[in-house]
Parts: structure tokens; sequence; C-alpha cells
């Protein structure tokens, strides 16, 4: 798991100025709040204090107040009162908890788990089809899943599995002969030119069935660790694209934010039935990759086997060996060895402009410079 890059937290609508939310994301907890205005904050749940759980507590005038001896933190992460000093106790300047920046967008609330300045910072993924007029977006779904995230990603970027794993897609064909990987900064893409199915008698069968069979394809790609981006290609201009934010909550569990767009079958009523699609397909899938073995992906190339097909997997396993020389992996085994014993936090921006600061940063794995 990697630090450094945006993460979804909680769904937007969830998320009141009445109660605090909680989120465990890579393997450590976080509490979400709005403050009096409204505002969203994402902070480490660790009251500084004595480990109090900040997403037991109660929003206080906008600030967060610790269940255990209420002390009051406010978006920032400052500590502005502790109930036991009276009004005038000086609070202690190591009184903070890491706050992360946050963005709310598509209906979901992110943050940005990492201590980069803006300027470094990779952008948050963007939508480009979100609030176009000739674009359709139905229902946001949250996906649970017993499997690490990684694997859930991989699986997203392989063309192979779908004539196995997916019933419903007819009798689509992987052709070596017409695939493509690209690379980008930060993430990679496959495309895939597909035949189109046999002729039926759906809306969604006719589109296809009127596509020229060079426009018939999909494509699949990632960008940063935990988003990813799959197009299909009805035809020459009907298109349904999907997004999965993608948030690891541990090492063997993900939660997958999921929208998806059309710009074809626009009428309300193809809302339900596409997404009853897009939930079977995506239990066929959950059904693979909850069962796989190791559950996490192999640190030695040589404990399986990559072949034509997987290159945009390969691609997607260099992005994050980059990342993790730039210093950006945790260190799964230090924090399985250390749970219980020590707090940590991932570190925020903050960290780097003052000291004093008393969680743990989270064990990185020593990055190659
Ligand atoms: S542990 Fe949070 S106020 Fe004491
Ligand atoms: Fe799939």
């Amino acid at each position: 798991m990697y630090m450094n890059f945006w993460y979804p937290v909680c769904i937007a609508a969830d998320l009141t100025t009445v109660a605090p939310l909680r989120a465990r994301i890579l393997g450590l907890p976080f509490v979400a709040f709005r403050d009096a205005v409204g505002q969203a904050h994402v902070l480490a749940d660790t009251c500084v204090h004595r480990g109090g759980a900040l997403h037991k507590g109660k929003l206080v005038n906008g600030h967060l107040a610790c269940p255990y001896h209420g002390w009051q933190f406010d978006g920032t992460g400052r500590c502005v009162h502790i109930p036991s000093l009276g009004a005038d106790g000086s609070i202690p300047a190591r009184a903070k908890v890491d706050s992360y920046p946050v963005v709310e967008r598509y209906g979901i609330v992110f943050a940005f788990l990492g201590d980069l300045p803006e300027a470094e910072r990779p952008a948050l993924f963007e939508i480009a089809e979100w609030g176009q007029d000739q674009w359709r977006a139905s229902g946001l779904v949250v996906f649970e899943l017993n499997a690490y995230f990684e694997r859930s990603m991989e699986n997203g970027l392989d063309p192979v599995h779908n004539e196995f794993v997916h019933t419903l897609q007819g009798n689509i064909r992987f052709r070596p002969d017409c695939m493509r990987v690209t690379n980008g900064d930060w993430g990679s893409e496959v495309f895939v030119r597909m035949d189109p199915p046999k002729p039926g008698t759906t809306q969604l069968e006719k589109l296809r069935n009127d596509a020229q069979p060079e426009d018939f394809g999909a494509s699949s790609g990632h960008y940063g660790p935990n988003t990813l981006v799959t197009r299909i290609n009805l035809s020459k201009v009907n298109t349904l694209v999907q997004y999965f934010f993608e948030q690891p909550v541990d090492a063997d569990h993900t939660r997958i934010f999921f929208i998806n767009l059309r710009n074809c079958m626009l009428e309300d009523w193809n809302d339900e039935r596409i997404q009853q699609i897009n939930l079977a397909i995506a239990n066929e899938d959950i059904a693979v990759i909850s069962h796989l073995n190791p559950v996490r992906t192999p640190e030695v190339s040589t404990k399986e086997i990559l072949i034509v097909g997987d290159e945009c997997v390969g691609a997607y396993r260099k992005h994050l060996k980059a990342w993790e020389s730039r210093g950006w992996r945790l260190d799964m085994q230090t924090l399985r060895e250390k749970a219980g014993d020590v707090a940590y936090a991932i570190p925020s921006p903050a960290r780097r402009l003052s000291k004093n600061w008393v969680l743990d940063p989270v064990p990185l794995v020593a990055g190659g410079g």
C-alpha cells in the first residue's frame, strides 16, 4: 500500500455535521467529519492525549470532541479546547493530530493521504465526462471485497479474464494481435479491439450490433495505485465508461467506490438495468479475486507466470515499483508486528512544516532515492 495518493474516504452524502464517521484506509484508522459550515475534514483517528478513538466522539460547535476526556480538535487537527484545564488553560503545542487535504467530488469525499506539498501531489483523477450534457451518470455504489486492492486493480487491467469470468458478455474473444498498451507518468492503459457479440435483441445488444468490428473494443487503465478506468466502445460513438476509486482498507479488504457514465441509452429507466448488469459483472469478478492465493501479489516475479495479455498488469507493477523507490510504500510487515503496541499515522503535509508530533509516522519500505 502506498501513501501520497488520493483515496476515497466516504460517500459525501453520508457525512453530516451531526456525527463523525470512521474509515479504515491503508490499514490505519481515520475519522471524517463536517465542521460548523459543512466543510469536510479527514484526520488520523487517534487522540494524542491517551489514545481515544476520535470517531466515537461528538461534534461540538464544529469541533471533534474525543469521547474519553473531551479534548476538542478543529479541522486542521489542532486541539482547541481541553475541558479539564478550564477556559484559561494552556494547550500543549504537541496537542495536534494529522489532518489531510480533502476534496469532495463525484459525490465522494477524497483525502490526500501523505505529506507531499501541494505542488508535488498527483492531481485527483478528473472524470472528463462529469457534468457534460451528453453524458449520464448512474448511481454511486460501494463494493466491499475480501481481497487485496492490487489484486482488484490487476483484475481490471487484465483483458483476458472477460471471456472466462463474465458470462453476460456473449462471445467476446481476446485477440492478442489487437491489443495495445500505453504508459504515462501516473498510469498505464490497455486497449483491446474485440469481436462484437452475436446478434441480440436488447437495446444494449442492438447498439453493439450496429458497430463496425473495428469500432468495438474496450480499454482499461490505472491512474496511481488505486484508480481504475474502464471504457467500453460499443460503436464509434456509443460508450460506457466506468470509474473505480479503490479504498485499500487493509491487506485483505478493499472497498470500491464505483461510478459509471454513458453517452447512449440516456433514458432514466435504463439506469437501474445498467446498474444491475454492472453489479452482476462486479460480483463475477469478486467471486474470483476473493479466492486468489496468495491474497497479496507475490513479491518475487518467479512466483507467477506473466504471459501475453498480462502486459498492463506488468506495467502497473512497474509503476508501483517506481512509487516504492520514492519511499511511498508502507512497510506492512513492521505494521503487522507492531500492531497494538504503536499508534501510527500517515504523515500529513503539516509535518513538513512543524515538528513535535505524538503519533509515529507509518513505517515505509526504504526507497531507492
Ligand atoms: S484520550 Fe482523548 S481526550 Fe483523553
Ligand atoms: Fe472483470
